[in-house]
């Protein structure tokens, strides 16, 4: 059902832990699965992201997705930690399976919900940045799929 690299991921997640005083930090959750994922990035002057940490409390599809989403984002500019949407990251992990889509999308938000912190906390404002949701589904109808 996976692949390799998100059992690799899953298995030996990257970047796992917190950063003390992040230039930003970004939770995400989903209610109807009740996963939380948390997103740490320490941001240098120039804007780029000299580390980035996470932490999961969610299934092993959201744990290889924050862990390769974690490696695309280190050490690159705030403006290419944007392009790091989730389907980036599941490129990345050779895919993930349909009904686990939903995991890398938390991955993108948390990211997302980071860089908002830290743009709120200096004063900028980063291009094609919205504010993030605290959880994926809000604003969705409740009576969908699940
Ligand atoms: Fe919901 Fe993975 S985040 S099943």
């Amino acid at each position: 059902m996976y692949t390799a690299k998100v059992m690799d991921h899953f298995e030996h997640p990257r970047n796992m832990g917190e950063i003390e005083n992040a230039s930003g930090v970004g939770t995400v959750g989903n209610a109807k699965c009740g996963e939380i994922m948390r997103i740490y990035m320490d941001i240098d002057d120039e804007g780029i992201s000299r580390d980035v940490k996470f932490k999961t409390f969610g299934c092993g599809a959201a744990v290889a997705t924050s862990s390769m989403a974690t490696e695309l984002v280190k050490g690159k500019h705030i403006e290419e930690a944007m392009k790091v949407t989730n389907k980036a990251v599941m490129e990345a992990l050779d895919g993930l399976p349909p009904v686990k889509v939903h995991c890398s999308l938390l991955a993108e938000e948390a990211i997302h919900a980071a860089l908002w912190d830290y743009a709120e906390k200096k004063g900028i404002k980063i291009e094609g940045l919205e504010k993030p949701k605290s959880d994926i589904h809000e604003g969705e109808e409740d009576d969908d799929e699940y």
